[in-house]
Order: C-alpha cells, then structure tokens, then sequence
C-alpha cells in the first residue's frame, strides 16, 4: 500500500478497504502505546487547525488529545470565533490556514465546503463531520466492532432512524467498503439517497458486502450483530422538524424489543450525543412539547451491558490518532 502522507480524509469512499483497515490497525496500535504509557510524540513541533462551525465535545477533545500524543500544538477555531463563512469565503481561509498549518481539520455543514477547503489548503485536510458524512466516527466504530466480535467482514449492522443523513451515508460506505451487511432501517423517506445506495452496491459487490433497505423492523433486525441509531433531527436542522420526526421514526426508536430480535449477543452502538433520558436541555424541550421521556434509544438499552458507547467514544481519539499521524507523518 502506498503511504497515506499528504492525504486529505474528507469521505470514505475516497479510500480503498486496505487503507482503511491499515488505518483500523494503526489506530490499535497507538491504542496500545497509550494505555502502556510508552510515549509517541511522532510528530513533535507540527501546528494543525481546528475548525468548527458546528459544536462537539468528542470531536473536538479528540483532535485535541491526540494532536497533543503526537506532540502537537493545536488552534481551536470555534462556530463564531474566525472570519470564515462571513467576512472570508472557504478559498481564501484555506489559502491563509495551509500557510501556517500542517493539517486543518474541518466540522460544517455541506461536504463540498471541506472538498473546497481542501482543494486550496495545500496541507492534509480531515472531515470531523459535514450534512453528507462524518468519516473519522466511522474509523472509531470499526475499531469498537472489531474489538468486541474480532472480526468486521460478515458483520451484520441496523441502522435505525434518519438513514439519509451523516452517520447513515458513512456507515452504509464502511459497511460496503468493508465487506460488512447494512440494513437502513426506517421509513421509506429517510431512506439514503439513490445515487449514493447505487454506488455502495456497486462496492458491495467486490467486497462480499450487502445494503439493504427496509420499513419493516422485525424482518431488518433479526440476526443484527450491531443495533446502531442516531439523533434524529441533526445540528443545522430547524426544531421545527421534530414534530414529524418523532411522527416518523418512533417506530423506529431503538427499545428492548428491537433487541430482543437482534442476535443474543448483539451490541447497541450510537455516535453521541443521545437523547435517552431528560438530563439534556432538549431532551427536555421535547418531553414538554410531545411527551416523549427517551427519543431515538430507550434509557433501558443506553444504560444495558450491550451498550458499547463509551468505547466508541474513547476509540475516536485513537483513531483520528492514526489519521493524523498516517497524513503527517512519514
Ligand atoms: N460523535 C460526535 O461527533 O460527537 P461530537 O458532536 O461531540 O463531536
Ligand atoms: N447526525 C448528527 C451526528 C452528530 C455526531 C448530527 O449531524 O448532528
């Protein structure tokens, strides 16, 4: 395989399963340094920047935790702390940015704002989350899978809930990338977009993958190895849409029955923030306004030992460890 060094990391499907699986046993690796507390300071005196024009907590921490493993200095741009977007377009922030930094990674809205953004820093730019995906979540949920079952090809995973959205677009490429079976599992409207279930077809076929599409819960989740949701409305969308969201996707909300139907040894995965319970300032906007207590995961099952969120969290940082360190590094 050729070095990923100077790459930009903006969609998966930019990458071949070989890249992405090196990048899965990177991150491992460097997971293991960390917990045997050997240092790995491999890219001592490198500066990155971070954008954000959306907020994040594990996003954000993870880039910075791990630029500074790497021995990294990090500059944190927040939603409305730079110029970008209101008195400096995309071409010219890149072109200042990829001047001073040696890696710029970017959260937004559309994916052709990163694609820009990259064509002009001159410097490897990373994806931390558009409208269309959000590809370094992906790494850390192959990491988890791989972790709990030992292996990803085979894996069957049920994505319920807005499915034409960020994490429903990059689980369905990383299943088909990876030899994986992918049920979108929701009302037909939230259904991924045509072209994009077209093209990761066209990948399932090389690499004994699968994409499914289904309306009907019993017959999607029965025999999952992975139960995987989302929020349902996403930064960016109005909250004037919650009302048929919750209308929409309830049936889809992810509960002990869903998985009772799953495998016995199946796991619930989630990217986070979830809205389980009313400890959120939203969770209880909705509870007032439509009385609903838990949103897209019941409390029961965020809270179940087949829960493996919080791993999912933690491997974030190993995993944008290894992208920054396989675009940086030699
Ligand atoms: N999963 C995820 O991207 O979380 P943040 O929004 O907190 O970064
Ligand atoms: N779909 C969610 C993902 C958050 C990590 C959003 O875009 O808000």
């Amino acid at each position: 395989m050729k070095s990923l060094k100077g790459r930009h990391f903006l969609k998966l499907l930019d990458y071949t399963p070989e890249e992405i699986l090196y990048l899965i046993d990177l991150a491992k690796k460097l997971k293991d340094e960390k917990k045997q507390g050997i240092p790995h300071t491999y890219l001592t005196g490198k500066n990155i920047a971070l954008i954000f024009e959306k907020t994040s907590t594990r996003t954000r921490c993870a880039f910075e935790t791990a630029a500074h493993d790497l021995g990294m200095n990090v500059t944190y741009l927040d939603p409305s702390g730079s110029q970008i977007g209101k008195k400096e377009s995309i071409k010219d922030t890149a072109r200042v940015l990829g001047r001073m930094y040696d890696g710029i990674e970017y959260r937004g809205f559309g994916q052709e704002i990163v694609e820009e953004l990259a064509a002009y820093a001159g410097v490897p730019v990373w994806n931390g989350l558009t409208n269309e995906f959000h590809p370094t979540q992906m790494l850390a949920d192959m990491l988890s899978i791989q972790e709990h079952f030992g292996r990803l090809k085979g894996i069957k995973l049920v994505y319920m809930g807005d499915a034409r959205y960020n994490m429903g677009n990059s689980l369905m490429v990383v299943c088909a990338k990876l030899g994986m079976n992918f049920t979108a599992c929701t009302s037909k409207q939230y259904f991924p977009e045509e072209k994009l279930v077209a093209d990761c077809r066209k990948i399932a076929k090389e690499t004994g993958a699968s994409i499914t599409l289904s309306e009907d819960v019993k017959t999607a989740v029965t025999d999952a190895d992975v139960i995987y949701t989302d929020v349902w409305v996403s930064m960016g969308e109005p909250d004037a849409v919650w009302e048929e969201r919750i209308k929409e996707l309830l049936p889809y909300q992810v509960n002990r029955n869903v998985m009772e139907l799953a495998k016995e040894n199946a796991v619930f995965m989630h990217c986070l923030p979830a809205f389980h319970d009313l400890n959120t300032g939203i969770g209880r906007d909705v509870y007032e306004k439509f009385g609903l207590k838990e949103i897209e995961v019941t409390d029961e099952v965020f809270e179940s030992s087949q829960s493996i969120v919080f791993e999912e969290a933690e491997n974030r940082m190993h995993t944008i460890k290894a992208v920054l360190l396989a675009t940086l590094g030699e």
